[in-house]
């Protein structure tokens, strides 16, 4: 089946790292058009602003977007792109799935677990006031339909992956409200999929379990906030942040991208490491249907990593971007 997918190739290492996984993807035969859009300080001098329309009627088009990391501008200028993309696009689940990777130093090489994290609400709605100078108020907010159809995500998801449990993860006992209400639609959700076990952890608790015995976890949900948080401590559990893909998904598109940013250091030296976006890459394959493809290209990536002659400088090695390409696409046979 043929595929459109508006491509972002980013600023920084964007284009880099984003060219790399391309010339990849290319190299399966998975028939796929590319429509490339620019965002952030390079649409706006194009196009006078830093998320133009045609890049957000292209993504509702084809419903899928491969990104590349954006440079948000510190203290002044405009706001984040990443952030008016995915309240754009009404992108309600952030799904990142954490595992390490062979040869590569982790607390926990064995982990395989996925963060599904709400996306549209919570204290991330940035409600606050001053209610009388020195006291301030931060609003959070906690709907039923965002509730529900976040845990609905992550049940399909796990019904679609195999995946065997969903944990969700709240301060219900303290937030009896709105913490209540999320724990309420997760319960009233997992009734419709008694293949997949479900249960719920307090979250100071799951942290805590997270550290000690983090193999107990197989899907966790959380709000917002806590998403935030603990997906990044999941990231630390596998050896960090740079190798970790993720999703940002909605009902009107699906935008892939890695979790890292456009690392202006290094950015232009074809040095940077393209496995955080070839490992977005190959969750888009998956939700596009073509779990071939994403199977042959993970394979390979995880023969370049077992092998270890091909490694690129942050994770200890010295090869180039293209280099690491080329013997991802040399060990796909
Ligand atoms: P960063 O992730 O860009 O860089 C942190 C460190 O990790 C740097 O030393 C960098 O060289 C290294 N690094 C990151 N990705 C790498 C890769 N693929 N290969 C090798 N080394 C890599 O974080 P930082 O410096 O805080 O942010 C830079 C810019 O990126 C900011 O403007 C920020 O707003 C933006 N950003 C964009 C994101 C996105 O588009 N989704 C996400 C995070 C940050």
């Amino acid at each position: 089946m043929a595929h459109t997918i508006t491509l972002i190739p980013g600023d920084g290492i964007g284009p880099e790292v984003s060219s790399a996984v391309v010339r990849i993807i290319e190299t399966t035969g998975v028939d796929i058009r590319w429509e490339t859009h620019y965002a952030g300080a390079q649409a706006l001098e194009k196009f006078g602003s830093t998320l133009p329309e045609e890049l957000l009627e292209s993504i509702k088009r084809n419903r899928v977007a491969l990104k590349g990391p954006i440079t948000t501008p510190v203290g002044k200028g405009f706001t984040s792109v990443n952030v008016g993309l995915r309240k754009a696009l009404d992108l309600y689940a952030n799904l990142r799935p954490v595992r390490a990777l062979p040869n590569i130093p982790a607390r926990y090489p064995e982990l395989d677990l996925v963060v599904v994290r709400e996306n549209t609400e919570d204290l991330y709605a940035g409600i606050e006031h001053v209610v009388v100078p020195g006291v301030v108020e931060s609003i959070k907010v906690i709907t039923e339909k965002a509730s529900t159809r976040i845990a609905r995500y992550a049940f399909e998801f796990a019904r679609r992956e195999g995946r065997k449990k969903v944990t969700a993860v709240h301060k219900a006992n303290i937030m009896k409200l709105s913490d209540g209400l999320f724990l309420e639609c997760f319960r009233k959700v997992a009734a419709d999929y008694p293949e997949v076990e479900a249960e719920d952890k307090i979250v100071d608790n799951a942290c805590m379990q997270l550290v000690m015995r983090p193999e107990q976890f197989d899907i966790m949900l959380l709000e917002n906030l806590y998403g935030d948080i603990v997906s990044d401590l999941c990231a630390g559990l596998i050896g960090g942040l740079g190798l970790v893909p993720g999703a940002n998904i909605g009902e009107l598109g699906a935008v892939f991208e890695a979790v890292h940013g456009s690392a202006p250091d290094i950015a232009g030296q074809g040095i940077a490491n393209p496995t955080a976006l070839l490992q977005s890459a190959i969750l888009m394959l998956r939700h596009l249907g073509e779990r071939e493809a994403a199977e042959r290209i993970e394979k390979a990536m995880l023969k370049v990593y077992t092998d270890g002659q091909v490694r690129t400088r942050d994770v200890g090695g010295t090869s180039h971007t293209d280099e690491f390409a080329q013997a991802v696409i040399n060990a796909m046979g």
